[in-house]
Formats: C-alpha cells, structure tokens, sequence
C-alpha cells in the first residue's frame, strides 16, 4: 500500500528541511509542499554548490522526482520565476518534473504593500513579518477574495486584479499608507504571469491521488515550523499557515488515512526570526557564538537570527501536536565546544512548575537541566559510531523526554554529513 510521509520542523522554523527533503527525496516519486510561501528558504548544498529554494520543492534537483506546490501554499509569481530561471541557469529543467495546484493563491503586488503597511501601524507590537505579502494573502484567501493560479487562465482576471487592486488601495489607506505600487512592480508581475501559464497548472489533488493509486509515496515538505502554526504557534507571533501536520492533508488534498511517518525536524539547539516569545533565548556571548557556529541569519531575510538552548518543552508540544513518528537532529556540529549544555525541562509559570505549553508564552521562565558538552569536530564524522559519548547522552535525553525515536543526526550542511541511528 503506498503512502504519504510528511517532514516538517518543530520549532521556529529554519531547522534544515530543504537538507533533509533532498537525503530523503530519492526514496519517493512526489515531493508536495503544502503551505506557506516565499517566506521559507530551504537551503539546500550538495556538488559544492548551494541553492536557497523559496517556493518550489526541495525534491526538484532529482528529474525522476515529481515536485508538487500544493493548493495550501501562496505564490508570488514573481519570486517563482526568479526560482525557476536560476534553476534553468545551473542545467536543471523544472518545467519537466513541477506541477502547480490550479487552486493555489496568488501574492500580489499590493499584498505586499499590505504587509509593510500593517507591520508599520502595530508599531512596536510588529510581528517582525518576512514583509512577503503572505500574511495578507492569507487573509485574502479566507475572507473569499483571493486569486487563485487557476484565475489567470480566465478572461475575467484582470477585471478581478483592478477590483482587489482598489480595495486593497483602501485598506492601506485606512492603516496611514501610501496607496502606491511602484508601475514596474505591476508589470514585473504581469510578465511572470505568462511564465506560469507556460508551467503545468493543474487539479494537482487529482495527480496525489492517483500516484498513491500507482503504488508510489509522497513525501509532504513542510514550510516552517510548529511554533509558528496559525492555531498552535506562539500566536499572534506566528505566520498565516497550518504549518503543523493536519495542513498537509488540507494543503494537498490527501486523506489523513493515507499519512504514515511524520517525520519531525529540530536543531539541537533553538532559533526565532520575528518578534515574540522565546523562553530560552541567550542574549549574551553564548547566543552569539551559537550564532556564529550555526551563521544563524535569515536565507529570506539575512536577518540574525535569535538563538537560544533547545527548548524541550516546546519540542514536546510539538511532537505532539503533529504525532511524531521519529525525530531528526540538525546542525548538532554547531553544539561542539560548550562546557554544559543547557536542556529547558520546565517552565516556571505563575508560581509553579509545569511542563505544559500555556496558550501565552511570554509568562514563563525556563527551568533547566545541564549536560556536559563536547569538543570533537562532528562536521567530519561519516558514521553514527564515531560521535562522542556526551552527544549520546544528549540524544537519549531527547528521546526519553519527548518518548521519540532520532532516527537521523546532521552534523553539517551537504548531502554526506547526515547519519543515520
Ligand atoms: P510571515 O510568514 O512573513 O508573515 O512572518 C510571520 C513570522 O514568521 C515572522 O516572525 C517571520 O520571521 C516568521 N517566519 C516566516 N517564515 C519563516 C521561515 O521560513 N523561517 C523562520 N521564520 C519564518
């Protein structure tokens, strides 16, 4: 019987999906992305070369994967031909093995322009946006007048593009913004509509469906992470998606019966982009020489991330939330040369102690566990047996408390510097 693994992070995103999408991609005939948009960069390097993919699914560098963008993600069609041309740049052919859900929604010029204004009237209170319209597509998307890709092949579309055009002009208005959109960014817009008309838009619920009917499996690529989920993250602080397990199904029109592994990626560690909460967050030189060791800044934004001790607490929530099968470590290299490891095992919540995520994670101080680092250079290990007795510990650690197998450790970003447990 085939099936339909899905692959997401656990955290604030930028655990290091696009790696491990492309490790795992060859054992499935459809890498599906289901939510978010060109807010996510996947980073992904192998042949001594990088690509920070954005829209388009991790699996596209391997022909023989089919790489679906779902109905659940949002697309700038302007960024997507960006994507698109630098693949065609370093020999790939993406109009061969990529196939765009007709029902996906469209980022405008002016959802952008929303973005900036609203972030711009909460003030202080911004939720540090990404600035890539996806917030207001979103928004677009629920209140019923979204545009969707399969929109632009209709002789009405422009007359829908001037009417939400206009309405958004009003709305931007009513936030104290200039209701102005640069006439190249319009046109910019309008070329890279006729790029995607050249690319297979189609019912791709249809196209799942009957691969799995085929015996083949489909790997669902979260964008993302958990705590940023638009029911469960650390809200208002979080981005527009379902980025948690039950969005795969609704992203991708995929029965849940035909979901087995869920496969949850975190960093040994803990990172924000954005504002809000972040209990475990280290403010002084131990933050930034996490920052350093891992080059923790944005691959969307380049903004330095904030970093912090692995929040397991958070990470419980998390596996339980999506139901995960197995977990997998990233960037455990980047944990070399610490005395002692802090793990937050608890939080301190209105006078007491739980282990509980309470709905306002701003109340709570980090109760911690310490455990003795490590100084070995992990980044040139090629087999699981050679890694040092203390990153076991802090392994079976994680596993006893959140009662979930590590089935993978990346100690460095190419294809090699993954072991299997
Ligand atoms: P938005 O999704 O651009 O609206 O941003 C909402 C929040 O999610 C901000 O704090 C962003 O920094 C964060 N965010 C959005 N996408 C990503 C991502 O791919 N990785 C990490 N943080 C993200």
């Amino acid at each position: 019987m085939s099936y339909t693994d899905i692959l997401l992070g656990l955290q604030w995103g930028d655990e290091g999906k696009g790696k491990i999408v492309d490790v795992l991609s060859h054992s499935y005939s459809v890498v599906a992305r289901f939510q978010g948009g060109p807010n996510a960069g996947h980073t992904i390097h192998f042949d001594g070369k990088k690509f920070v993919l954005h829209t388009i699914p991790s699996g596209i560098f391997r022909e023989e994967c089919q790489n679906v963008v779902g109905n659940g993600v949002v697309i700038d069609p302007v960024r997507f031909e960006h994507e698109i041309s630098n693949l065609r740049s370093a020999g790939y052919q993406p109009e061969h093995n990529l196939r765009i859900s007709l029902r996906a929604h469209l980022i405008l010029p002016t959802h952008r322009l929303l973005d900036a204004a609203s972030e711009k009237a909460k003030g202080k209170e911004k939720i540090g946006s990404t600035l890539r319209g996806i917030g207001p597509t979103y928004m677009d998307k629920t209140g019923r007048n979204g545009i969707r890709v399969g929109d632009i092949f209709q002789a009405d579309f422009e007359k829908k593009y001037q009417k939400l055009k206009i309405k958004h002009f009003d709305i931007a208005r009513s936030l104290q913004s200039d209701p102005f959109i640069d006439p190249k960014e319009e046109d910019d817009f309008f070329t890279s509509l006729d790029n995607l008309r050249t690319l297979k838009c189609e019912n791709t619920e249809y196209f799942l469906n009957q691969i799995q009917i085929q015996g083949k499996n489909i790997l669902a690529e979260g964008a993302q992470g958990s705590l940023l989920d638009i029911e469960f993250g650390t809200y208002p602080f979080v981005t527009s998606s379902n980025t948690t397990a039950a969005g795969a199904c609704n992203g991708l029109g995929i029965s849940p019966r035909r979901i087995n592994k869920v496969m949850g990626i975190f960093k040994a560690y803990t990172t924000r982009v954005g504002s809000g909460p972040f209990p475990t967050e280290l403010l002084d030189l131990t933050g930034q020489k996490i920052r350093d060791q891992g080059a923790e800044y944005g691959s969307t934004t380049g903004r330095p991330r904030r970093c912090g001790w692995l929040d397991l607490v958070a990470l419980n929530y998390a596996v339980m939330i999506n139901g995960v099968t197995n977990l997998m470590m990233m960037k455990s290299d980047v944990l070399s040369g610490f005395d002692s490891l802090q793990l937050c095992t608890s939080y301190q919540h209105h006078n007491s102690n739980t282990s509980e995520m309470p709905m306002n994670l701003s109340e709570v101080r980090p109760i911690y566990t310490s455990m003795p680092g490590w100084n070995q250079d992990l980044t040139i290990m090629t087999h699981s047996n050679q890694l040092p007795t203390e990153l076991f510990d802090y392994i079976h650690f994680i596993e006893s408390f959140t009662s979930t197998p590590i089935s993978l450790v990346s100690v460095g970003p190419g294809r090699q510097q993954t072991l299997f447990l």
